[in-house]
């Protein structure tokens, strides 16, 4: 077929810079449910979800309603200066999907609200430090590329980043090769290492943890290790936060990641899952901290805003009705058929991952990083119509984010793509 217009990647490439730049070169025109339809006139599956941000998939019904509802009666009056009925059903309802006695601060992007968190620890602390850990990765703004560890990528150049942060090891017993019992004790250690020579933990504002490392490499944590982080933060007064912005809303099966822990943090950050795709992101703390911030002094223009919260309240419902039962259901599916496929591959080496926020790292014959396998990979998935995504700090991991609404045909249909593409050399 003769080529007459160019495509939406080749006019990007004109205008935009290469930090604009995607993890594929695919132009969409259209989305609905599990699929993206691309300029090609191709349907391709869609196992990315706009990076775990189409929770409940793309353009559910209920959640256009909702924003479309809200968008008749106000865009924007601003939470510096009204009240509105959205923003307030939508804290009410975050309030008690936490536990009631809890007050929820919103914003609008992942990063923005890690800010509000560590800002509320040191106002609330009135200490300096805060201690974050290697792999973990909370955005990209001065302040959270400061705190984020997966990447010196991320770093480089920038650095003169904000002062007295302090990192800790994340447990990740398939790296360090020791029982997961021996790698709970050695984080811990190194964490009194760090008590002992480097920041005292009087002196910590904040530990800042994702509950399950993300982009670090889909990497879950033995529940051991987060009970302690909580015992040794309320021994020394310390708030602990955790990013649940890539955990959250049903990607592991339950609304939030914590819950499969049994361990609460003082700060909870959400953000991507929350509104199905509408900007927006919320902080949430029990009252006794959030009585302790002060008018003014952390904001911002647009955050809640009333669009977004009415797709939140929208999300939220359809969670609570259908999504987070089969994300439970298709993880538990998805995850089995995943192991079955390490079996009959070397290039495996783990398969890990809770609920829908599963993830293979793969490996060449000596056990080392194959990055360049989860290259080919990805590739030949897409040509096959199935988006795929990697993460890991050494990008071998390739991770499966569907959402939680996927059925079992859409999940053998991406399996049989993976399996096929495993065989490439
Ligand atoms: C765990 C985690 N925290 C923070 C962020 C940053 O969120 P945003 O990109 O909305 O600023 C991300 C984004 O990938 C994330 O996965």
């Amino acid at each position: 077929m003769l080529k007459t217009q160019a495509s939406l990647y080749e006019r990007a490439q004109k205008v935009t810079p290469p930090i604009a730049q995607r993890a594929t070169q695919l132009g969409v025109v259209k989305a609905e449910g599990s699929y993206l339809f691309g300029e090609d006139g191709k349907k391709y599956l869609d196992f990315a979800s706009g990076v775990a941000v189409m929770n409940v998939g793309h353009n559910h019904p209920k959640v256009i309603e909702a924003a479309k509802s809200q968008m008749d009666d106000m865009i924007h009056g601003g939470h510096n200066v009204v009240y509105y009925p959205s923003y307030i059903e939508l804290a009410e309802k975050l309030n008690e999907l936490n536990g009631g006695d809890h007050m929820v601060y919103f914003s609008n992007s992942g990063a923005e609200v890690n800010e509000g968190a560590i800002k509320l620890a040191k106002k609330v602390t009135k200490r300096p430090a805060v201690i974050s850990f290697k792999r973990g990765f909370h955005g990209r703004t001065l302040a959270t590329t400061s705190i984020t560890a997966s990447s010196a990528a991320y770093r480089k150049d920038y650095e003169g980043l904000m002062p007295s942060v302090y990192y800790a090891d994340y447990p990740y017993a398939y790296h360090s090769g020791l029982l997961e019992e021996e790698e709970v004790n050695r984080c811990l250690q190194q964490l009194e290492e760090l008590f002992k020579f480097q920041i005292a933990p009087d002196s910590v504002a904040t530990i800042i943890l994702e509950p399950i490392q993300g982009e670090g490499g889909y990497i879950v944590p033995p529940k051991e290790f987060l009970v302690k982080l909580r015992d040794i933060c309320d021994q020394h007064g310390i708030l602990l936060t955790f990013d649940e912005i890539q955990t959250g809303f049903g990607r592991t099966g339950k609304m939030f990641a914590y819950e499969h822990f049994d361990v609460k943090p003082d700060i909870l950050t959400l953000a991507k899952g929350i509104a199905s795709g509408f900007p927006l992101s919320a902080l949430i703390a029990p009252k006794e901290i959030m009585e302790k911030w002060p008018a003014g002094t952390h904001g911002g223009t647009y955050g809640g805003n009333p669009i977004s919260c009415a797709a939140s309240l929208a999300s939220i419902e359809i969670l609570e009705t259908e999504g987070l039962k089969n994300a439970g259901t298709m993880g538990r599916y998805f995850k089995e058929r995943l192991l079955e496929i390490k079996e009959e591959h070397s290039g495996i080496g783990d398969v890990r991952g809770l609920g829908l926020m599963l993830a293979m790292e793969l490996i060449k014959e000596d056990g080392s990083p194959d990055s360049e396998r989860l290259g080919k990979l990805r590739t030949y998935a897409q040509e096959q119509g199935v988006i795929l995504l990697g993460c890991g700090t050494e990008k071998n991991v390739i991770r499966f984010i569907p959402p939680t609404t996927v059925t079992k045909e859409e999940i053998d249909l991406a399996l049989s793509v993976v399996k096929e593409g495993l065989k490439i050399n």
